[in-house]
């Protein structure tokens, strides 16, 4: 198939310059922006480099303000960085890469408490402790949480207030990353964007910067049903294919084992039910009120999500239902009001009393474990390119991301990516001088997003096999034929889905095995021999994908010795 190449008229209406554009205001792309200004911490000195945020929405409104479980670190007395790392390996099954997540372990503390001088107010203790709980593949509690169930809005909160007193950090909202231009040696350069503003920066243009950093957030909206907001249209991975970056990974879909299930006909973002409810003592049920989760796993209810996911699907089937029920009424009133108020306020919302009421679960798209490769300093393959966050491909998640750890990794290695450009990048130096971009050009019509959507869901989503993948390439195909004469928001967004999605499908239709995240009813075992390394994904100049399999080692994986410490 032959996807489009280029967003864009060779000529953007304008240009304005920076030292370095950070796409993308969750919490990844805010912490990477204050650190490379110099700013938001007690004592902060500015570094004189000009970093312009930009964001497709407002800034608080990415997928960071919707997480609800928590942070996870090793902050607890009990706990220790290893035992994190452990966790973090079981339930990446082989894929983590073992120096990024000792890197994340090691360095999420102080990230964490860095967080807290910034002003974000975690949940504490009547001692004045951080409260810690535990979620789904952790063996301690080290889940960090804010306003019970809204730490992802707190830290937010925190963030953009700092960004906002920041002199050194310019914002603009509503843009659109469309895409990245070359420099004269062959690295990006500048961003092209649609931004839908008033006055000077209005419609398309450019920024030119010596470093861009994409940190926009996750794919989700490649299903019909996702806990991902609207914005999460993967323009950051699209941009990066586009612009001859390798993605990682991008098969390694995680699907959210408790999405409150409102029907068969919902769709677009669907209300999480955090895994901190079944860490805090709640259970699955079928129909018959049968705790399934039992003798599954030594975590039961709180195995690893992709177990939780696969579990709860077969069960579904066995039974002939569209969802199974999470029982929570043991924690009364009082618990659901403090521990849980988002989710409570959501559930009676729709009528749901979970004081006294099951509560409807069953599985949808919720993270992209996979991502834009990068190595431990968040540099992609293209020179002058970095990626942060859910765009992003680390290396901690492997097949299957373990519970809060993605705010964590947006934190670390948002760090990680300011030192390497304060290190690399003086204030003064020159910007770099721009290439010429001779990539055909294209858009895909807005009106392919909802058939595409289904037919992911329906093919790519749990449970996968040759035949529904194949099926699936062969809608893509027609879709991409669909091009559009009206270059706005909408179909800029449909080129990057389906740009998306068909690496995803290419992705998943190599991998002919069932690891984490990644189930295939055709090929249903772990296959290491066979596929324990990863799937680079390119897309070539004439806007095909490819995908190379680069082979792993053990390190992944945690050693005998490593589980047996617990
Ligand atoms: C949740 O609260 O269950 C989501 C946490 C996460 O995705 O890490």
């Amino acid at each position: 198939m032959n996807l489009p190449q280029r967003l864009l008229a060779p000529a953007p209406g304008w240009i304005v310059d920076t030292d370095v554009v950070v796409v993308g205001s969750g919490v990844a792309g805010l912490t990477t922006a204050l650190r490379i200004a110099g700013a938001g911490l007690p004592g902060s000195v500015p570094t004189g480099l000009r970093v312009m945020v930009v964001t497709k929405d407002v800034l608080a409104a990415g997928s960071t303000r919707w997480a609800q479980g928590g942070i996870a670190a090793a902050l607890g007395p009990d706990d220790t960085p290893q035992e994190h790392l452990r966790d973090t390996l079981v339930a990446g099954v082989g894929l983590c890469d073992r120096a990024a997540v000792q890197v994340l372990v090691d360095e999420g503390p102080a990230a964490v408490r860095e967080l807290v001088e910034l002003g974000t107010r975690f949940d504490r203790s009547s001692t004045g402790e951080l409260s810690l709980t535990r979620e789904g593949g952790h063996h301690r509690d080290r889940i960090a949480h804010a306003g019970g169930d809204a730490t992802g809005a707190e830290i937010e909160r925190a963030l953009v207030s700092a960004v906002l007193a920041s002199p050194g950090i310019e914002v603009i909202e509503h843009a659109l990353v469309l895409d990245l231009l070359p420099t004269a040696s062959g690295g990006v350069g500048a961003v092209t964007l649609h931004v839908m503003g008033e006055g000077e920066l209005d419609g398309v243009g450019a920024v030119r910067a010596k470093a861009v950093v994409l940190a926009t957030g996750g794919i989700g909206q490649v299903y019909a049903s996702t806990t991902n907001p609207p914005v999460s249209t993967g323009d950051g991975v699209a941009a990066a294919l586009r612009a001859g970056a390798v993605v990682r990974d991008l098969e390694f879909v995680q699907f959210h084992p408790t999405v409150l299930w409102l029907g068969d006909s919902a769709s677009g973002q669907q209300p999480l039910v955090s895994e901190a409810v079944r860490g805090e003592g709640a259970f699955l049920v079928d129909d018959a009120g049968v705790r399934f989760m039992q003798g599954q796993h030594e975590l039961a209810d709180l195995a690893p999500r992709d177990v939780v996911a696969k579990a709860i699907l077969r069960r579904m089937r066995e039974t002939g239902t569209q969802h199974v029920w999470l029982d929570a009424r043991e924690f009364g009133t009082e618990k659901w009001r403090v521990r849980f108020p988002t989710i409570l306020t959501t559930l009676l919302s729709v009528g749901i009393d979970p004081v006294s009421q099951l509560i409807p679960v069953a599985p949808a798209c919720h993270y992209a474990s996979g991502g834009i490769a990068t190595d431990l300093a968040g540099r992609t393959t293209v020179q002058g390119l970095y990626a942060c966050g859910e765009a992003a491909c680390t290396g901690v998640h492997g097949a299957n991301r373990l519970a809060s750890n993605s705010l964590l990794e947006g934190l670390v290695f948002g760090r990680r990516i300011a030192s390497d450009i304060l290190a690399s990048i003086q204030p003064g130096a020159p910007l770099p001088e721009l290439g010429v971009d001779v990539r055909g050009m294209g858009i895909a019509s807005s009106g392919i997003r909802q058939q595409l959507q289904q037919q992911m869901s329906a093919d790519v989503g749990v449970l996968r096999d040759a035949a529904g993948l194949a099926r699936a390439s062969s809608v893509l195909q027609k879709l991409s034929a669909r091009l559009s004469r009206d270059p706005r928001t909408e179909s800029w967004e449909a080129t990057n889905l389906l740009t998306v999605a068909s690496a995803l499908v290419a992705a998943a239709a190599r991998r002919q095995e069932t690891r984490g995240a990644h189930w295939r009813e055709d090929f249903g075992e772990r296959d290491d021999e066979r596929w324990l390394g990863h799937l680079d994904l390119r897309l070539s100049r004439d806007g095909m994908v490819a995908t190379d399999y680069i082979p792993g080692d053990q390190s992944g994986s945690p050693t005998v010795a490593e589980v047996a410490h617990r």
